[in-house]
């Protein structure tokens, strides 16, 4: 397996929060997709989907995803939470190295992302509907797609990095 750790799971799961953390404590790279594909773009997340629409994001984020496998080496890599839905997507994830899903809660989920604009997905009334109704087809994809999943509710960020590391020893030795 290629040492990298992915992580993927929900929006407001903490991939970004502790994927940062990780990387330092392993002295890894830390690289984000949404930030990768802003940065790229030269444009929001937001606008990519009002202006192009989700099906042209999800192209960028499989791009970048393929262009990754080559040279992605000692890294932990945050991903978007829609990016491990598309198939494609999930095996090129597996390649990548060692993908992590962090679990949350539905109630800490709402409870993060109420008030949040940064999320397209998820504009307008109604969020706890859309959090249920997204959780509960994606829940089984994150579990599937990933190699250990981390139930982040009531754990602090140091808490769930010093589980990520051990579960990551255990697989490289
Ligand atoms: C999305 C999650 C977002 C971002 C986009 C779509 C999703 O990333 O890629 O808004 O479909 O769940 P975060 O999980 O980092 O918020």
């Amino acid at each position: 397996m290629k040492h990298n750790i992915i992580l993927i799971g929900f929006m407001g799961s903490g991939k970004t929060c502790v994927g940062e953390y990780l990387a330092k404590q392993l002295s890894y790279g830390f690289q984000d997709s949404d930030q990768l594909i802003e940065e790229k773009t030269r444009d929001s997340i937001n606008h990519i989907f009002s202006r192009y629409g989700e099906e042209y994001f999800r192209n960028l984020e499989t791009d970048l995803l393929k262009e990754m496998v080559p040279v992605l080496e000692k890294t932990v890599l945050s991903t978007g939470g829609g990016l491990p839905i598309r198939d494609e997507n999930a095996a090129i994830l597996k390649e990548l190295g060692f993908v992590v899903f962090l679990k949350t809660s539905k109630e800490t989920t709402i409870n993060r992302l109420q008030g949040d604009s940064s999320r397209p997905l998820l504009q307008g009334d109604e969020l706890e509907e859309k959090v249920e109704r997204m959780l509960a087809l994606r829940t089984p994809i994150y579990e599937n797609t990933a190699h250990d999943v981390i139930v982040t509710d009531g754990r602090t960020v140091e808490e769930i990095t010093e589980l990520i590391m051990e579960a990551y020893k255990n697989i490289k030795n």
